[in-house]
């Protein structure tokens, strides 16, 4: 399907989403940990500063420590700074960041102590998934919190989960590890841009029963997606964009595939009736 939008409805769309803001109590605004989180935004663009050791040692702390399933911490941390970077993938770091992480749900470390999952790949995976993403968020937030922007990415080349058997290849890693996403951290080199079209509160929070799609607001919530896409990418369009995701999906869903239906000869038997 081609998404043609035509001039008067792009530019509804791009001060539908100027206009975008958080919608918070002012007598809440004043939080320092809250300011941060609405504040964060994807930055694609950063100046060459150095993040100092510290600040960074501090992020991944605050990936370290975050919570996860059981406490199992299923999830492994690639870390790099923009040279080492260059020497694994023959590249420049994405967006000139300065730093990067890449985020890896790991379910091979806690398999040689504890076999929490043996028949259940699914939700093996799932709960790996969600623990990365748990401590990639806290990553983000903190880097925020220390003035350090950053961008996740499943795919700029070569670093997400849209290049995982590449990954999985150049980084040796072993069965039953996912590699996410790449977070690059870096200082911003202007100033945010503005909030990209985020659903309403009341097509996304509800109490009781699944309410109907409001397809009013879905069909608008993607005009302001084309739209905005078109103003910050002139050279390319929406259509485009997703047309190069798809064209690596469907490599990235066989990886994944065996990836997380991987068994090791030694626990392959019939599940339990
Ligand atoms: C798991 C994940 C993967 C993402 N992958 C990409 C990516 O490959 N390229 C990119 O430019 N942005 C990527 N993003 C950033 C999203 O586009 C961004 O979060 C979204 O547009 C909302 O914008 P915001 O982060 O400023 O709120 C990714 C975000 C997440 C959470």
């Amino acid at each position: 399907m081609k998404h043609k939008i035509g001039l008067a409805a792009a530019l509804r769309s791009l001060v539908q989403i100027l206009r975008g803001r958080a919608h918070v109590s002012a007598s809440l605004t004043e939080n320092a940990l809250l300011q941060t989180i609405l504040r964060r935004r994807s930055v694609r663009s950063f100046r060459s500063q150095e993040i100092p050791d510290d600040v960074f040692a501090a992020i991944l702390e605050a990936g370290r420590l975050a919570p996860s399933t059981v406490n199992l911490q299923t999830w492994s941390f690639a870390v790099f700074d923009a040279a080492l970077w260059r020497q694994t993938f023959d590249r420049r770091l994405p967006f000139g960041g300065q730093r990067a992480v890449i985020v890896i749900a790991d379910t091979h470390r806690v398999r040689q102590v504890l076999d929490v999952f043996p028949y259940s790949p699914l939700v093996e995976h799932t709960v790996a998934v969600m623990n990365a993403s748990l401590a990639a968020m806290n990553m983000t937030i903190a880097a925020e919190a220390l003035g350090v922007s950053s961008v996740m990415l499943s795919e700029s080349g070569r670093s997400g989960l849209l290049d995982g058997g590449y990954l999985r290849q150049r980084l040796g890693l072993p069965p039953t590890t996912t590699p996410l996403m790449t977070i690059v951290f870096g200082y911003a080199r202007r100033a945010y841009p503005p909030m990209p079209p985020k659903l309403p509160a009341e097509q996304i929070f509800f109490s009781g029963r699944y309410p109907p799609v409001n397809e009013a607001v879905m069909q608008s919530w993607l005009t302001q997606m084309v739209a905005g896409y078109k103003a910050s990418h002139p050279l390319s369009s929406f259509d485009r964009q997703l047309q190069i995701y798809r064209d690596k999906i469907e490599q990235a869903e066989a990886d994944l595939q065996a990836a997380v239906f991987y068994r090791p000869e030694s626990t392959r038997h019939a599940p339990r009736c």
